[in-house]
């Protein structure tokens, strides 16, 4: 009898769209992919991004996540071979460790015969991640606002209009979150707090009503760019050369260092801006590859 098993694909996701700080997240039409299946034995293969560093252990991220849904179930995991082919590159800010661990939930999930609903699976991506505007995106598609109070977690998808495309440009240096994270300052002003509430709020309806004048004029930030600036040589004039090439407006992807540009759905405006972007990239000595995608208003599924 053939072994059960499923193949599913998660997006990867821009995080914070600007002013969203640890709220907002985006879900883009770029994919990992993984296979699981019932086995003799554990074992996992690991084919693109990652397949020379990440661990080939029951320590993967991807199985680690597998391993906490069925705890969260309270059924023994039995014995699964793992494939997972990552086309997301690592620590660039395109959401590469959502997708392990909303990945190997989701997995596990279809494994179990799904006795996880998605609130539980983002409470529980939320809390391996530390932080749940990638895992958000990854698990429900679309645009996502995560709010904490009380201990509970609150999510808002609208979908993502479908004229809506994106071009990245991912430098050739990692930067990882934590690094990220830690030059983060830790009190802000009234006025940048002011500044933030407004531009957040204006930005959240703006996609929700489609209005792609209101996303031009809020993909501004001064809450977390303007310190990771310094992180991304070159990052402030990629923003500038997108933006002169005809780009909605252009931001860091998550914690960086790729720099992500909204666009309208126009293949030779895109085109414009991915060179754009690379040659602004070229001018700080920084290496950049392109990549052109649509949003993602599904998140993960079976492939
Ligand atoms: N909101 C997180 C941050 C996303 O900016 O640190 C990490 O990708």
């Amino acid at each position: 009898m053939a072994a059960t098993g499923f193949r599913i694909q998660i997006p990867a996701t821009t995080a914070n769209c600007g002013c969203g700080y640890d709220s907002f997240g985006m879900a883009l039409g770029y994919y990992n992919d993984i296979e699981i299946r019932e086995s003799d034995a554990f074992s996992i293969d690991i084919e693109g991004e990652g397949a020379n560093t990440l661990a080939f252990t029951p320590q993967n991220l991807v199985v680690r996540s597998a391993q906490a849904a069925y705890e969260l179930a309270g059924i023994s995991m039995p014995p699964l071979s793992f494939l997972c082919r990552n086309n997301i590159p690592l620590a660039r800010g395109m959401g590469s460790s959502s997708a392990a661990i909303v990945g190997g939930i989701y997995a596990a999930n279809l494994m179990m015969g799904k006795p996880l609903d998605h609130p539980a699976m983002l409470e529980l991506a939320s809390k391996i991640e530390g932080h749940p505007d990638n895992v958000a995106p990854a698990l429900y598609g679309g645009f996502t606002v995560i709010a904490n109070e009380g201990g509970k977690q609150y999510i808002k998808k609208v979908a993502l209009p479908d004229t809506l495309h994106a071009v990245l440009a991912s430098p050739d240096f990692p930067i990882s979150t934590k690094k990220a994270r830690a030059i983060m300052p830790r009190n802000v002003s009234l006025d940048d707090a002011v500044y933030s509430l407004s531009h957040a709020a204006y930005l959240a309806l703006s996609i929700a009503e489609g209005d792609m004048a209101g996303l031009r004029a809020m993909l501004f930030d001064r809450l977390h760019q303007p310190y990771r600036f310094t992180l991304i040589k070159g990052a402030e004039d990629v923003v500038e050369a997108a933006i002169a090439a005809g780009a909605i407006g252009c931001v860091i992807s998550g914690s960086g260092p790729t720099m992500i540009a909204f666009t309208e759905d126009d293949p030779i405006l895109m085109e414009n801006i991915g060179y754009a972007m690379q040659e602004a990239f070229a001018a700080a000595d920084v290496t950049a590859q392109i990549r052109k995608v649509e949003m993602d208003n599904q998140g993960v599924r079976l492939a």
